[in-house]
């Protein structure tokens, strides 16, 4: 059973003026996640994102279809059972959301009483919490005396207090700069590895998606486009909006600008060839080539990790007989995607 299933889902939100539209935020979107996932979900401004996570603490309601944690329908809960429910689910913001007249301690403190956690075993777990995060130092610090980066461990023991078993993460390192961002990110992945938490991250950035997710979903305009693990999502986008935001991180076949500078520069056909998880038949394109008594030159492109598994795509300008370029290409296809660019 997925720690948590979102069948169907459609949110509309009523029109905010006279005269307005209603705004369709989801339209018909399910999501299965797994115990144990890093779920992503990357989508521009607008997309639906935060809506969508919004459902599962049920701090918003569908319109229609359903929305399930551990098998448990929330929409239907009453306030009392869904405090149960929200206990089992941490969140951070990209804003961090402390509060600002409580030190760290204080701010970490604070949900384990909401919950009703017995007073005295409030210093062990915020201990445990403060060594967790590397925060001791900063046990009676105030937020505003702390860096972004720190604000968001606050945030991240925070969440934890309670032993949650989900944690989502709505823009949680947007706010940071890319070394702070890398190490929130290794706190979240410490999060998953070490206590099991199921995590739903959400992001427009893909790089954050690449370092720790092992799922991915997109989402454009209310809805799903294209979703998978991270790899294949990587290797082989076929969403457009996908492929624009593979593209961020990973140089694949060259295009507009690029592609027009590559083939001022380069004579003769300009072709990629694509590769998912084997680099040894990388060379069985070079020694084809060379066989064939090809010229070829390597002018674009790369290999990327991705999971620990490779994957690249090599663009070479060829040069030669035609014919002969066309039957290496064919003898190549069995090993490599080829595309001819130009
Ligand atoms: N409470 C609300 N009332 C009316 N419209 C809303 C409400 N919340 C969100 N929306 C609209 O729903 C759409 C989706 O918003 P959402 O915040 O889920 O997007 P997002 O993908 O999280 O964007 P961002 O990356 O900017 O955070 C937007 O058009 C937004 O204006
Ligand atoms: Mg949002």
């Amino acid at each position: 059973m997925p720690i948590i299933q979102i069948d169907d889902v459609t949110k509309v939100f009523p029109a905010r003026a006279t005269g307005a539209e209603p705004l369709t935020a989801l339209d018909n979107v399910s999501i299965e996640v797994e115990k144990g996932d890093i779920f992503g979900i990357i989508g521009y401004s607008g997309a639906g994102k935060s809506t969508l996570v919004r459902l599962i603490n049920a701090l918003e309601k569908p319109t229609s279809g359903t929305v399930r944690v551990n098998g448990v329908e929330v929409s239907g809960l009453r306030e009392r059972e869904l405090r149960d429910v929200r206990l089992e689910i941490g969140m951070i913001f990209q804003q961090f959301n402390l509060f600002s007249s409580r030190t760290v301690w204080g701010n970490i403190e604070y949900p384990l009483r909401v919950a009703g956690v017995p007073k005295h075993e409030h210093q062990a777990r915020i201990s445990e919490l403060l060594h967790f995060v590397g925060l001791v130092d900063q046990a009676h610090a105030y937020p505003d005396q702390l860096s972004g980066g720190q604000k968001q461990r606050v945030g991240i023991a925070r969440a934890l207090a309670t032993s949650p078993s989900i944690l989502l993460a709505d823009e949680a390192t947007s706010a940071l700069d890319p070394e702070t961002t890398r190490d929130v990110l290794a706190l979240l992945k410490r999060v998953n590895e070490e206590f099991g938490v199921t995590i739903v991250v959400i992001t427009h950035e893909m790089e954050v998606i690449k370092s720790i997710a092992n799922k991915v979903a997109v989402m454009e305009n209310g809805r799903i486009v294209e979703r998978g693990n991270v790899f294949d999502i990587f290797s082989a986008p076929v969403a457009t909006a996908t492929q624009r935001f593979v593209s961020t991180i990973v140089t694949a076949v060259p295009e507009g600008d690029d592609l027009a500078v590559l083939r001022s520069r380069h004579p003769g056909r300009i072709v990629t060839f694509s590769f998912a998880d084997g680099s040894t038949s990388q060379s069985g394109v070079f020694l084809t080539l060379g066989a064939a008594k090809v010229g070829f030159e390597l002018i674009y492109g790369g290999i990327n990790q991705v999971q620990a598994r490779t994957f690249g795509h090599l663009t070479l300008a060829l040069t030669g007989d035609d014919a002969v370029i066309d039957e290496a290409l064919d003898r190549i296809r069995p090993v490599a995607t080829v595309t001819e660019v130009a």
